[in-house]
């Protein structure tokens, strides 16, 4: 069994999605925020999974805020650790601290639209596939070896909650299945590439579906 703690600042959707996958292997040892308010803790609670909250804004700087929240992570042993919607800044102390076993999801096509307001960005230059990434992170903001992606089309008149909403039924496919490749050892770094031991053919890691 393998101890999955799980950082959100909000709704916790991409949370619930990997809950409700009930990965084989998987434990979900903690849902921690940033956020006192953040309403995914009340449905990782209800269902009995342990939180805690550690809020930012107690903290005299960012080093002292990452070095209590390794302090409060590392209670729980964990074997992976997932951002899920945790809008944070990491410090490289923090980043390196976990390095391979730390792993993130965008909601763009990386290395294009790191950062936030990714879906107006996308809309505003005109692309035509947007989609989401799950990575390995590392101490470069939204950037670290890419798990897997899944794109969707940017349709005309599109607004940037129509794309988000578009994008979020498949970072909720998407994510549950890396957390399952990296539970099982099916995930490979090689040269800061991924390579997935599972993966009969790409469909398993690009999903391009069809609309
Ligand atoms: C998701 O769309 C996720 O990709 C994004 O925040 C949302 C969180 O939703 N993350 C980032 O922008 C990180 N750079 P959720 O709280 O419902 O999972």
């Amino acid at each position: 069994m393998k101890n999955v703690v799980i950082l959100i600042s909000g709704r916790g959707s991409n949370m619930q999605a990997i809950v409700n996958a009930q990965i084989a292997g998987a434990n979900i040892a903690a849902v921690i925020s940033n956020r006192p308010d953040a309403a995914g803790l009340a449905w990782a609670a209800e269902r009995g999974i342990r939180t805690a909250v550690l809020d930012h804004k107690q903290f005299a700087s960012r080093e002292s805020f990452d070095a209590a929240l390794i302090d409060l992570i590392d209670g729980y042993a964990p074997d992976l650790l997932v951002l899920a919607g945790f809008m944070r800044i990491l410090t490289a102390d923090f980043v390196n601290h976990y390095e391979n076993r730390l792993i993130n999801v965008h909601p763009s096509l990386l290395p294009a639209f790191t950062g936030l307001n990714t879906h107006q960005r996308a809309i505003d230059e005109g692309v035509k596939l947007a989609g989401c990434t799950v990575h390995f992170v590392t101490a470069e903001l939204d950037h670290g070896p890419i798990i897997a992606q899944a794109a969707v089309p940017v349709l005309d008149h599109d607004t940037a909650g129509a794309l988000a909403a578009r994008i979020l039924v498949q970072e909720h496919q998407l994510y549950p299945q890396a957390v399952a490749w990296f539970v099982a050892d099916q995930l490979q770094l090689i040269d800061s590439k991924v390579s997935i031991k599972a993966a009969a053919n790409t469909d398993a890691f690009l999903r391009s579906p069809s609309f």
